[in-house]
């Protein structure tokens, strides 16, 4: 079985990549969109979004990365994804699922749910154009306002020439409301002749068994699961291998939280990008765990990097002591 790490823009950063594939159990892993429009995009903007492309297209610990593309059109796609090549990337994603109303205005993402044939057409450009050693693959909700299109889009996607389909079980206008609907994953696997991963909704090594057992799928994408619960896709593959699986405790969830702060803080320390970062990943976190409550409480009110650290680190100790 194949566990990967869901593209989130905005949340799932390289910084949040390299912290949750160090915790393991991750096959690979997606960036955050790079939305294309009229501009080819430069070096530093691909290496902003992956710079994973340097380090051979591997999170610090090893774990493959994928870059993903969002766009509605085919020539402009194709020459950025070349030259997301030319720079290193080896390996492309297409997004037709975002739900941001920015985004589909401008025709892309989930919208293009609509336009299977156009779906098919960027794919087909892409595959063309692209070096045949780099795997190409698509990501798609189940439609936008209903599913009547998601088998023709499916369709298009493998026609077009993907080698994978990841599919997220809801509509766009379901957003991100429960349920996602694993049985649609089956509908479309048994329709496409290429590798589906299933996605939506897997907080807890059960969901984790329900969504393979009502897809059928054999490769899982985590979501906000992934944030909210660290160390889930290391439960789910202690479990596929047999070993006992062992849920972590706050006192490891601590030592990550002042990792994260430190990674944040190596790339950007003279900004709000450390402080905000972690203040999002507690409020996601605080959901699960209740030490996460209160550690949020601590921090809410701070701004400075150095009176978190210090926050966090008489935080960590404490939880050892527990
Ligand atoms: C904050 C956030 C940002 C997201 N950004 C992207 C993105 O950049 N590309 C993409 O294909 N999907 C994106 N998604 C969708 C996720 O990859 C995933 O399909 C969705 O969250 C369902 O999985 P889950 O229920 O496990 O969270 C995003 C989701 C969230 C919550």
């Amino acid at each position: 079985m194949r566990l990967l790490l869901a593209p989130m823009q905005g949340l799932c950063d390289d910084v949040m990549r390299d912290l949750l594939t160090r915790i393991g159990g991750y096959d690979e892993c997606v960036s955050e969109f790079v939305r294309i429009t009229h501009t080819v995009h430069s070096r530093a903007t691909w290496l902003k979004y992956m710079p994973e492309i340097v380090n051979g297209n591997r999170t610090f610990a090893g774990t493959p990365c994928t870059v993903q593309l969002l766009g509605s059109d085919a020539g402009r796609m194709a020459v950025n994804a070349l030259e997301a090549v030319r720079f290193g990337a080896g390996k492309i994603d297409l997004n037709f699922g975002c739900p941001a109303p920015t985004v589909n205005k401008h025709k892309g993402g989930a919208v293009l749910l609509k336009e299977p044939e156009l779906i098919h057409q960027i794919v087909k450009t892409l595959r063309i154009r692209l070096p045949e050693y780099i795997p190409l693959t698509g990501k798609m909700r189940l439609g936008f306002e209903n599913t009547d299109l998601a088998l023709a889009c499916a369709a298009a996607i493998a026609e077009g020439g993907a080698s994978g389909l990841t599919v997220h079980a809801r509509t766009k206008v379901e957003g991100y409301e429960p349920p996602a609907h694993w049985d649609w994953v089956r509908k479309i696997r048994d329709a496409v002749p290429i590798p589906v991963t299933a996605n939506g909704d897997v907080f807890t090594l059960e969901d984790y068994l329900a969504i393979k057992e009502v897809s059928g799928c054999n490769s899982v994408m985590l979501g906000r699961g992934a944030v909210i619960r660290p160390d889930l896709a290391r439960q789910i593959k202690q479990y596929e291998r047999g070993e006992e699986v062992k849920e972590t405790d706050f006192a490891e969830i601590a030592g990550w939280i002042n990792l994260f702060f430190d990674l944040c803080a190596a790339k950007e320390a003279h900004n709000k990008y450390p402080v905000a970062r972690l203040k999002q990943w507690l409020g996601m976190m605080k959901k699960e765990f209740p030490q996460a409550q209160e550690l949020f409480e601590r921090v809410r009110t701070a701004k400075e990097a150095d009176e978190v650290k210090k926050v966090l680190q008489a935080f960590e100790k404490e939880q050892e002591k527990n």
